[in-house]
């Protein structure tokens, strides 16, 4: 095996409006783009070409990753003029993926764990598909793998309205989470030039036959699909890679930050190249800033995701948000989501002094990019 697909044509509706002008799949991850993180992890368990299956925004990530040259792989694309469902972007590129298995990823999840090892249970069950599964607290947003413990053999492949907890009490089950290891025999389940979701018409089939193979994920695993989640993933991903270091590191902070000494970096927290921190500044926990940041004196920033080009004027205090490449903030200026419910600013929204942005307690507030924020939003 060192072929892979990822899954990467998708609208991304519920992450608008950050994906109005980056597709989903370039939003980053700890300053990363979530499937370069992907690309880098796949190389890491020696697979060296990636088909990269496009539709949404497809010259925005061809011109970023281009033939692959800088990450030192070899990269494929297949595009669909319009979106042609997970299976459908699969037949795509058959002609790339006949000859030997190969990972299949949707272009969505944040991952970080020992891929080698699934394709060694893999090579060993001999089914025609693996599907790499996570348990979560609450299952109900995702397709439920109901498994048979002792083979490994999925029983049942559920999707996101056809399960329903025993007894109506939700409990922890494994949920499908977007990560295969497929034999070219998957190809002939998938009809030619049309509209095929995986996991609607085809894994149901390949459960049937009882040729698909449950493996559970130990490691990190986290999809980026609305906003709290990308938030998630993002701290998920921050602990993980300080986790990796020496101990001693708490913030990861290029070399090339200048950060007054008067102000207070609360782990974690990334801080990526040439960002300025003014004086009494509080920053963190929770917080992955991009790269040519500026932020002003005395303002606080927790649980937050500041993309490149940001600037933050004095005074502000900003939490459980997201703010977009480019966005300007003018002083005094209050921003504050609540529990799961984020304010979220998209590239160039500028805010005016002395105003309060406050997501409401149920849902939450966005602000399309370029826009500018002339009164207080509640
Ligand atoms: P939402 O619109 O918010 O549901 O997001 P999405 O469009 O990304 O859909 P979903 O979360 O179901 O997609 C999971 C992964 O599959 C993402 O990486 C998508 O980019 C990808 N994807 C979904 N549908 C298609 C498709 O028709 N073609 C291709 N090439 N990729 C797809």
């Amino acid at each position: 095996m060192t072929k892979a697909i990822i899954l990467s044509g998708g609208w991304g509706t519920r992450l608008r409006p950050l994906t109005c002008t980056i597709p989903k799949t370039l939003i980053p991850i700890v300053n990363k783009p979530v499937i370069e993180r992907q690309m880098l992890l796949l190389k890491s368990v020696g697979v060296k070409e990636i088909v990269l299956a496009v539709s949404v925004m497809d010259g925005v990530i061809k011109s970023y990753f281009k033939e692959g040259e800088k990450l030192g792989i070899k990269i494929y694309y297949t595009i669909e003029k319009h979106p042609k469902g997970t299976a459908g972007a699969l037949k795509l590129a058959e002609s790339y993926l006949k000859d030997d298995n190969f990972f299949m990823l949707n272009g969505d999840v944040v991952l970080n764990y020992n891929m080698g090892e699934m394709l060694k249970f893999h090579s060993k069950n001999k089914g025609i598909g693996t599907i790499a599964g996570k348990v979560v607290d609450d299952p109900s947003r995702y397709g439920v793998l109901i498994v048979n413990d002792e083979t490994h053999q999925l029983l049942e492949f559920l999707e996101k309205n056809e399960y329903s907890p025993p007894n109506g009490k939700v409990v922890p089950m494994p949920i499908n989470a977007g990560v295969y290891i497929l034999e070219p025999e998957v190809f002939s389940y998938i009809e030619a030039n049309k509209k095929v979701s995986i996991e609607r018409e085809v894994f149901p089939k390949i459960v049937k036959e009882k040729n698909l193979y449950y493996y559970p994920i130990s490691g990190i695993w986290k999809d980026i699909g609305n906003p709290y989640d990308l938030l998630q993933a993002n701290i998920l991903m921050m602990n993980d890679l300080i986790n990796s270091l020496d101990g001693n590191t708490k913030n990861l902070v290029d070399h090339s930050v200048n950060i007054h000494p008067s102000s207070e970096i609360h782990p974690p927290c990334v801080i990526g190249e040439n960002v300025v921190i003014h004086g009494d500044c509080k920053i963190g926990p929770n917080v992955v800033i991009g790269d040519n940041v500026l932020v002003e004196n005395k303002t606080s920033i927790s649980n937050c995701l500041i993309y490149n080009g940001v600037y933050i004027s004095n005074n502000a205090k900003i939490e459980k948000a997201i703010i977009a490449d480019n966005c300007n903030i003018r002083e005094n200026v209050v921003i504050e989501g609540n529990n799961e419910n984020l304010v979220i600013l998209a590239s160039y929204v500028e805010v005016l002094k002395n105003l309060k942005i406050i997501a409401p307690k149920t849902i939450s507030l966005t602000v399309c990019h370029h826009e500018v924020v002339k009164e207080s939003m509640k």
